[in-house]
């Protein structure tokens, strides 16, 4: 096999190493240049312990982070003129030299985040005149000199956030040589409090943002933030205020509250304190403030009054932890009387521009609420509670008809009913994770056709009743995760949606377990083979179907081949019946006997028989060619006859047993009505069917030369109810 020669990209490379090369590509041992901007020099990750020395002057950002470097020395930067951004993150860094920075005076960005500074002495920032970011977050800071900012004329932004300071009045003397510094972040430091000094603040009144988050203020007095008339963040998260302003004179006394001082306020988060009390009128006249963060879950209640939020009026999100309210509000009871009245939530909030409304209840309360709770919330947009809740009204959300996104997690068992979710028709996300829910049935009747977004987490639903989908046209996004599905039937139509539905995305799905018997544990909810639940079901309408045809199949075969038979039994059935209604009744009878006979022996009837029971005893005999009704079924017929007859006598004669008529005469008789056999002719009596219809009879050719006899005991039989002795006669056989 033979090497091929790809020659263009050889003559390029031939073409490149001919090039004059920057001499400083060479000169870079332990950092890299940045391929989309040669002036970027990346020394970042290299386990450097000093600034390489043969850094680029042209260079613009330097990243020395991530490195093991403890100590900056004044010659590191000399000549880096240029350079406007420095990362020095992630260091060892514990000192730096006087003026080791001097050369920088370019540089806008400082970044000494996550180093091991202990104190920030004068001339550490010398020559920085045109810095605004100086990051200093993560470090061990507890002294700050009170020169060192001097230099730092043009500082806008300043980040001591993980510190150990503890005093703020040293903070403010420093920050005050840099008039322009709009952000301060003191977050998570011991500052223990804030001097209630006029003056304090007053180099900071550039300030727009200043956040004391997790710090350890106990009160705050708003008169100590009126220098800071430009802010409009203020973050008093995670302190240990209890109350919002200290009030020392009268409750209607409203110089000193937040609008008053800080007119400007955007943003104010005060969430994780231990505020118990919001007082008339603190918020008012803060007229900018937008964003309120109240929450916490270190207090159990949050006492307010019906005007504690009076004058927010462009307030749009509010977060707080469960409220109550101060009852009445009348203006001699002060808020700390003992008696302190307590109703349950109802209005408070007259906040008509609000769209967003959180409310955490801390964990070992449950909180009443009534109807009327939401009212006077016309804007509502998103609504979420976290926390124990009693008494929900199921008019509740009657008041929020613009609620798209709502979130409800009450951590206890909570079945809800459908109503409550029926006025919120434009809603698009809900969350109910954490609910105890058995059953999601409650959607199908929400009337929730905007929904779009669903996530009922972490419930105790194990079976899910796929048609809830079916009221929910919207829906594309579902989230039932961490739910204690059954793996079996129950379940069949679920995952077969599931897996078929194009239309809403089911997250995690593939990740969802069985939890029902300890021998599923483990196993997957999709996995579940259901075909089989289905095929069962198949299989069971198979033998249905299968019964059906047979079923048919035989009955058009009985009434092909039988249908005579059929037709004589339904007689047979319908004469029984008939026997017991008219014994029931006692019906008189029109005759005295029915004479069943062949067609043969007609003439034996008309010659011998009638002259002699008609004529000489007397009895009034039934013939079907002289009484029979015409027109009548013939079957009918015959079943009259015999129903209206005493008795039945059956003219029995070879043809008569040939005849098919007349052996059913003779069976239908015998089955309702006392039947008397004559027996005429050549008859073989031991034939089976007389046998089997008569067990007795009276012989006429047996009894030939005794004929007044027979017609005696014809008449003695006629007479009598009772059925004839067997036969004394002589018999053929
Ligand atoms: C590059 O880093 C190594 C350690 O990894 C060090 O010994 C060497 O002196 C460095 N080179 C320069 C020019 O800083
Ligand atoms: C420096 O590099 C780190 C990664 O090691 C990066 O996170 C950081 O943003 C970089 N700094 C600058 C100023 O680009
Ligand atoms: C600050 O930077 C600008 C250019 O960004 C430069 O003209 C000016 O001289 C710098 N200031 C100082 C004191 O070096
Ligand atoms: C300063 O450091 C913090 C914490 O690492 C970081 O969040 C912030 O973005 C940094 N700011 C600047 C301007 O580098
Ligand atoms: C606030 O900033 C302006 C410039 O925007 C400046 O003139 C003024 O002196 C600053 N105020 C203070 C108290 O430093
Ligand atoms: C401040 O609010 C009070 C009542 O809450 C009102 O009388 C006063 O006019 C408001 N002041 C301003 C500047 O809005
Ligand atoms: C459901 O909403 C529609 C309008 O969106 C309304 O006409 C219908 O009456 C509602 N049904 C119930 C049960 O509330
Ligand atoms: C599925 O399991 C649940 C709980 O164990 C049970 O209530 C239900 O009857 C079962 N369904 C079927 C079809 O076996």
């Amino acid at each position: 096999c033979s090497i091929k020669i790809d020659w263009i990209p050889l003559f390029s490379l031939l073409f490149l190493l001919l090039l004059p090369l920057p001499s400083w590509l060479y000169s870079l041992h332990n950092c890299t240049i940045d391929s989309t901007d040669s002036r970027t020099i990346n020394c970042n990750d290299h386990k450097l312990s000093r600034i390489p020395s043969d850094i680029p002057k042209t260079a613009v950002i330097l990243n020395v982070s991530h490195n093991n470097i403890n100590f900056i020395q004044q010659s590191y930067f000399s000549g880096l003129t240029e350079l406007q951004i420095l990362d020095l993150s992630n260091n060892q860094i514990s000192h730096i030299e006087d003026a080791s920075f001097s050369h920088l005076s370019s540089l806008t960005v400082l970044s000494l985040i996550g180093n091991k500074l202990m104190e920030l002495t004068d001339h550490m920032f010398t020559g920085l005149s045109n810095l605004t970011v100086l990051n200093l977050t993560e470090n061990q800071i507890t002294f700050v000199s009170e020169f060192v900012f001097v230099p730092l004329t043009k500082l806008l932004q300043l980040r001591l956030r993980d510190n150990r300071l503890s005093s703020i009045s040293d903070i403010v003397k420093v920050v005050s040589f840099c008039p322009l510094l709009k952000f301060l972040d003191l977050s998570n430091n011991p500052l223990s409090s804030i001097e209630s000094d006029d003056s304090l603040l007053l180099p900071c009144s550039n300030l727009t943002e200043l956040h004391l988050l997790g710090n350890d203020l106990k009160d705050l007095a708003p008169s100590s933030l009126q220098m800071l008339t430009r802010l409009s963040m203020l973050n008093l998260g995670a302190n240990s205020l209890t109350e919002l302003f200290v009030q020392k004179t009268s409750i209607l006394n409203l110089d000193d509250c937040f609008g008053k001082t800080l007119p400007n306020l955007l943003v104010l988060d005060a969430a994780d304190n231990n505020i118990e009390e919001l007082q008339r009128g603190v918020f008012s006249n803060m007229t900018c403030l937008k964003d309120l963060e109240l929450q916490t879950k270190s207090v159990t209640e949050m006492l307010v009054y019906q005007e504690t939020f009076v004058g927010l009026t462009d307030l749009r999100t509010l977060s707080m932890s469960p409220i109550f309210i101060f009852d009445p509000p009348s203006a001699g009871v002060g808020p700390r009387s003992s008696s302190r009245g307590r109703s349950q939530l109802q209005q408070v909030f007259n906040l008509p521009l609000l769209q967003t409304l959180r409310i955490t209840v801390s964990k070992d309360v449950c909180v009443d609420l009534t109807k009327d709770l939401f009212k006077g919330l016309d804007d509502l947009k998103v609504l979420s509670w976290r926390g124990c809740f009693w008494n929900a009204d199921s008019k509740m959300f009657h008041h929020l008809p613009r609620v798209f996104n709502m979130e409800i997690r009450r951590y206890y068992v909570w079945i809800p009913v459908p109503e409550l979710f029926q006025p919120l028709t434009v809603l698009q996300t809900l969350d109910l994770s954490e609910n105890h829910l058995k059953s999601m049935d409650f959607l199908s009747e929400a009337n929730l056709t905007q929904l779009q977004t669903l996530i009922i987490k972490t419930n105790d639903m194990s079976v899910i009743n796929e048609r809830v989908f079916e009221a929910l046209p919207s829906l594309r996004y579902l989230d039932l995760s961490d739910n204690p599905f059954v793996c079996n039937c129950s379940n069949a139509d679920f995952i077969d949606w599931v897996i078929r539905n194009r239309q809403v995305y089911v997250n995690g799905a593939y990740q969802y377990r069985c939890a029902s018997l300890p021998s599923e544990q483990g196993a997957l909810l999709l996995e579940f083979d259901y075909r089989w639940c289905w095929e069962s079901v198949g299989f069971f309408c198979f033998i249905c179907s299968s019964a059906l045809v047979l079923l048919t199949l035989l009955l058009s075969f009985l009434h092909h081949f039988l249908r005579l038979h059929l037709l004589y039994g339904f007689y047979l059935l319908r004469a029984f019946l008939y026997h017991r209604q008219q014994r029931g009744r006692g019906c008189a009878e029109i005759y005295d006997a029915f004479v069943s006979y062949n067609v043969h022996d007609e003439e034996w009837v008309y010659r011998e028989l009638l002259p002699e029971l008609e004529g000489r005893q007397g009895w009034k005999l039934c013939l079907h060619h002289r009484d029979f009704e015409p027109g009548k079924a013939i079957m009918e017929n015959i079943v009259d006859a015999i129903y209206s007859s005493r008795k039945t006598l059956c003219v029995i004669s070879h043809q008569y047993l040939l005849s098919e008529w007349c052996s059913r005469e003779i069976q239908m008789a015998r089955c309702c009505s006392h039947t008397v056999s004559l027996v005429i002719g050549e008859v073989h009596l031991t034939h089976k069917r007389i046998k089997m219809w008569s067990r007795t009879y009276l012989s006429w050719s047996g009894a030939r030369g005794h004929r007044g006899l027979f017609w005696e005991r014809v008449r003695h039989a006629l007479q009598s109810g009772a059925q004839l002795p067997d036969d004394p006669l002589p018999t053929d056989d």
